[in-house]
């Protein structure tokens, strides 16, 4: 069975865009079959790619970020994806906010509730912070979670 996930931040430029490619790279090693998508609660930069520090810690780490390109999350999203995981508590507001709009879909999730023992429930922006690096120490940890926690339901 294929996932349909879809993170979510504020410019799509940063952590989202971030999280699509780790899962992607996660998932395919642990031969877990997802499509991963990702999206902004605001408009701002609509068809860029991420940001260039973006780019460059994430490649440092092996994961491609480049030709991603931003779009803003939509209603139409509830009937295509199977989760949403939302980056922070403002984008998990407008999210839901758009789910109920919806009527229908999953219920848009904190992605680091997959992460408890990070200390943080939020992934800090790092368009703010710089902290590039923190972003994909929060990214990997909460991924490795998320697929334990899809190999589980998988299993039973
Ligand atoms: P992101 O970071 O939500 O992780 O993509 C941001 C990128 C751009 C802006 C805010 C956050 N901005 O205000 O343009």
């Amino acid at each position: 069975m294929t996932r349909h996930i879809l993170f979510v931040c504020l410019g799509n430029i940063c952590r989202s865009p971030a999280a699509e490619a780790v899962l992607r790279a996660k998932a395919a090693r642990a031969g877990l079959m997802v499509e991963v998508d990702s999206a902004g609660t605001g408009d701002w930069h609509v068809g860029e790619p991420p940001h260039p520090p973006m780019i460059a810690a994430a490649t440092a780490r092996g994961y491609r970020l480049e030709a991603l390109r931003a779009r803003q999350l939509s209603v139409s999203d509830f009937a295509r994806f199977d989760m949403i995981l939302t980056m922070d508590n403002a984008n998990q507001r407008k999210a839901s906010a758009l789910r109920a709009q919806a009527g229908m879909g999953p219920l848009p999730k904190l992605f680091l509730s997959y992460a408890p023992d990070c200390g943080l429930t939020e992934v800090p922006d790092p368009w703010y912070t710089g902290d590039f690096d923190q972003t994909l120490d929060l990214l990997e940890a909460a991924t490795d979670g998320l697929i334990a926690a899809l190999l589980s339901t998988d299993q039973r």
